[in-house]
């Protein structure tokens, strides 16, 4: 009898252990994180610079809550007894006080390593090391773990996240954990028990709909990401995000790109991680971020990832069913000039077939609200006519 207890606790412990931390991200994480503008040019002080701004600019307010550290913290070598250290340059005072710092804001702060022998960036990797790593991460109180995939070689992608999450497990913090192999293992097909949230391409940079080579691999603009990856949103929900990478909102496109861009990782239930300098961001780049309406859309409890509902004559038309019936609907210009759109509601059967929703118009008025503009235009009784500027978007939200 004894023996049988012993091995039904045992059981029962090794399924506790692998299993992901439930609950975490219900909705699409919000941060920053520092690679997109700093690459590995991080240090203390700009971290607290930007937990500050958090504050200050009303994002924490807008619900932003990580804090980020990508590649480029740690010292170049482990100490004696294996565990990562700090730059001790970069952030003198260590990862803890850093934590606590952020902490006593409200805000959360995640930290950045990789499966492989070592970072992209060539800092010391997690193989081998995960889960004396994750006690180092629970012991510094860090929140969440972006985890990448350089330097693997002959790991297996599933497997090599499996360790990291029941290591995150064991160690007993709860921590979203961010998984960044860019797609290539098909992720959203087997990490739903494994990770929070997954890149689904490798990495963005700052153009609208350009693909830049490095030999090797290649970045992608806002649009190449989206049209590479837009069939895969049954796989999305809460607590298992595909995650289109950080933002380039603030990093050079113009002001009609940023919102489109922004809508559209909203649309897409995508995690909203700004990648800008925010200690001298753009009054319109701040207005852009912080819009609670447009946020809203992106942490509907439903969960459910938007669609392309038409694409004609430049027009892009996407949708993303929401709680209570309600629909956000984004149009995007995608041509070079300004377009005039005249919608007549009558004429579209709008719905999702995957999730069994549609709107409808033809037996209930929904209110037409322009998120972007803050203002009511009216109702679905009558045709919804706009000009859109070249790049830009009309985003709307529909309810009864
Ligand atoms: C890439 C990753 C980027 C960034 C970089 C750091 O693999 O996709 O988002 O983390 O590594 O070296």
């Amino acid at each position: 009898m004894k023996n049988y207890f012993l091995t039904v606790l045992l059981v029962f412990g090794l399924y506790c252990n692998a299993q992901k931390f439930e609950g975490l991200a219900q909705t699409p994480p919000l941060g920053w994180n520092s690679w997109n503008t700093f690459a590995t040019n991080i240090n203390e002080e700009l971290v607290k610079d930007i937990a500050d701004k958090f504050v200050e600019l009303g994002l924490k307010d807008a619900g932003y809550e990580y804090i980020v550290l990508d590649d480029g913290w740690m010292a170049k070598e482990r100490d004696t007894e294996g565990n990562l250290v700090a730059d001790p340059i970069k952030f003198p005072n260590g990862m803890k006080a850093l934590a606590n710092y952020i902490h006593s804001k409200g805000l959360k702060f995640g930290l950045y390593n990789c499966a492989g022998s070592k970072t992209c960036a060539g800092y010391p990797g997690s193989r081998g090391y995960e889960y004396q790593d994750a006690r180092l991460y629970a012991s510094w109180h860090i929140d969440y773990l972006k985890y990448d995939w350089c330097n693997t070689e002959k790991l297996k992608a599933e497997g090599a996240y499996i360790t990291m999450r029941d290591a995150l497990k064991e160690a007993k913090r709860p921590i979203v954990f961010s998984i960044c192999e860019w797609g290539d293992n098909e992720p959203w097909k087997w990490a739903k028990d494994v990770g929070h949230l997954w890149r689904v391409t490798g990495d963005i940079i700052n153009c609208w709909d350009c693909e830049i080579g490095h030999g090797s691999w290649s970045s992608f603009g806002v649009w190449k990401i989206i049209n590479m990856r837009k069939d895969i949103r049954t796989f999305a929900g809460p607590g298992h995000w595909n995650d289109f990478d950080m933002m380039e909102v603030g990093n050079g496109m113009t002001d009609a790109e940023d919102r489109s861009h922004f809508a559209m990782w909203t649309m897409l239930a995508s995690p909203l991680i700004m990648g800008n300098d925010l200690r001298n961001a753009s009054k319109e780049t701040i207005k852009t971020l912080v819009n609670k309406e447009v946020i809203a859309v992106n942490q509907d409890k439903l969960g459910i990832q938007g669609f392309r509902f038409s694409n004609e004559n430049n027009l892009e038309i996407w949708i993303k069913p929401l709680a209570n019936d309600e629909w956000a609907m984004t149009f995007v210009n995608m041509s070079d000039t300004i377009t005039t759109i005249n919608f007549n509601w009558n004429k579209h059967d709008i719905g999702d077939n995957l999730n069994n929703r549609f709107l409808n118009v033809k037996n209930i008025i929904y209110k037409v609200r322009d998120l972007y503009n803050h203002k009511d235009l009216g109702t679905t009784s009558r045709n919804l006519k706009a000009e859109i500027d070249s790049h830009d978007v009309l985003m709307l939200r529909l309810s009864k």
